[in-house]
């Protein structure tokens, strides 16, 4: 199974996540591809009329994770504008994940999940795993673990 991670990270930490994880699937005997979705313009004040600049492929893998911060409660614009161009994700295995800064799930990750899920759903696929990792949560590691852990199984 060819798995590709794709991952929006403007500050690395949604990235770092992302290696830990390629790096498990590697060692699982996974063939695993990271590429980044960038916009133009990148900085977190452009939340409206996000223009793509690097838009991976997905076509190549049977198995997908999408990664991507939180921003104002929401998923990040470009990770939004970037799934919503996919073509159909049918057969395709797909999990995901954000990071956020804040430690309570119910302040923007919870809500990037169900983004990520609806837009999936509305691809032709069902998300089979999903994480959240709260920055500043004091157990973020353990979370991170959990994330990679579940996201691993698929
Ligand atoms: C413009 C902006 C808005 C953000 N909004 C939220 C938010 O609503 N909730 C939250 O928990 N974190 C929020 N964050 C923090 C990021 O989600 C967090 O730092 C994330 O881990 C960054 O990931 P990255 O390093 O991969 O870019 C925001 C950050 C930026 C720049």
């Amino acid at each position: 199974m060819k798995v590709g991670i794709i991952v929006h990270s403007y500050t690395g930490n949604t990235l770092s996540v992302a290696q830990r994880l390629k790096d498990q699937l590697v060692e699982a005997n996974y063939l695993v591809e990271l590429k980044q979705v960038t916009a133009v313009d990148e900085k977190p004040s452009e939340a409206g009329n996000i223009q793509l600049k690097t838009i991976p492929d997905v076509n190549d893998y049977d198995g997908l994770i999408f990664g991507a911060p939180v921003r104002a409660f929401s998923l990040s614009p470009a990770m939004k504008a970037y799934l919503l161009q996919l073509p159909s994700l049918a057969g395709k295995k797909v999990g995901c994940f954000v990071t956020q800064h804040f430690r309570y799930k119910w302040m923007g990750g919870n809500r990037s999940i169900k983004q990520m899920k609806k837009i999936c759903r509305d691809k032709g696929t069902d998300i089979w795993a999903s994480g959240i990792i709260n920055w500043s949560h004091p157990q973020r590691e353990e979370q991170i673990a959990e994330a990679v852990e579940s996201l691993l199984k698929l």
